[in-house]
């Protein structure tokens, strides 16, 4: 039986700052597969964006399934090399919880839905030059529109329209597996939509939400679903070591 934290028909997302949650929670909540893959990352900054978002998976699904965040069966399995990461699954029945994760710089985002497939991506806005990303991963007609603003605008504008691809793309599970300049979507003062892509999937049926990671951040989340409007809710969580996670912000 589960709670109603993530309701029929509806998306949600949680937002963290990365941080070092004690090696008791760690130990005490994650997957074999995940410490392993903890242990694994070379700078501090990464494997915190890393344990971060496994916590904050685990707590959300946790609680909407009305189990504690250790129970909760998470698999990433890679359809490329067969290595446990890539797109995660929670493996509850009877009704589907999809689920899924980005981080960039500072911040973390963990999405779960009932309504469909989905894919959620935050990007921080580069300070570096754009030039390059935006001919390797723009439509010739993203390019042109990119490249019409005036250059302070340039940033913002790319990072919105590559949220954008990222995340209908993380909703099927291709990722950059499909080349982004492939895929056509709308531009940054249009509501998001995707416009073309190479896959089966008819473009109509990608929900898109702008999301709100804060100043100097984009964020979207697609949701596949053919019924409809997708309702998408956000949430901030402060500290990810007051356990259990159904107190911290994430309740209904
Ligand atoms: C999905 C992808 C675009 C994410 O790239 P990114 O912008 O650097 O990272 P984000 O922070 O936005 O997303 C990372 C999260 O996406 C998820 N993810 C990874 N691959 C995914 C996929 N194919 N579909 C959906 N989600 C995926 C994971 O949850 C990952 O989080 P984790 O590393 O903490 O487990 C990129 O990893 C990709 O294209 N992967 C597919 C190709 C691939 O991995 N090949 C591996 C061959 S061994």
């Amino acid at each position: 039986m589960t709670t109603a934290l993530v309701p029929d028909g509806h998306s949600r997302v949680w937002w963290a700052t990365p941080q070092q949650p004690p090696a008791d929670t760690v130990s005490g909540v994650l997957s074999p597969p995940e410490l392993e893959r903890a242990m694994r990352f070379h700078r501090d900054a990464d494997r915190r964006r890393f344990l971060t978002a496994c916590l904050l998976l685990r707590a959300a699904a946790a609680a909407h399934l009305d189990i504690a965040p250790h129970q909760v069966h998470v698999e990433r399995r890679c359809p490329d090399c067969g290595k446990p990461h890539g797109k995660p699954h929670i493996l509850h029945t009877p009704e589907p919880l999809y689920a899924s994760v980005s981080h960039s710089g500072d911040r973390v985002a963990v999405a779960l839905s009932t309504a469909g497939p989905i894919g959620v991506d935050v990007e921080q806005i580069p300070d570096a030059p754009v030039n390059e990303l935006i001919r390797s991963a723009l439509t010739p007609a993203e390019q042109d529109f990119v490249r019409s603003l005036p250059e302070r605008h340039q940033h913002a504008a790319f990072t919105r329209i590559w949220v954008i691809k990222e995340a209908v793309l993380k909703a099927t599970g291709h990722g950059l597996r499909v080349p982004p300049r492939h895929v056509s979507v709308s531009y940054p003062h249009q509501p998001p939509a995707l416009l073309d892509w190479p896959l089966d999937v008819p473009v109509d049926e990608l929900r898109l939400s702008a999301l709100d990671p804060g100043p100097g951040y984009a964020g979207m989340i697609a949701t596949i679903s053919g019924a409809g409007p997708v309702s998408v809710m956000e949430a901030e969580v402060d500290d990810l070591t007051r356990m259990p996670f159904t107190t911290i912000g994430i309740a209904a």
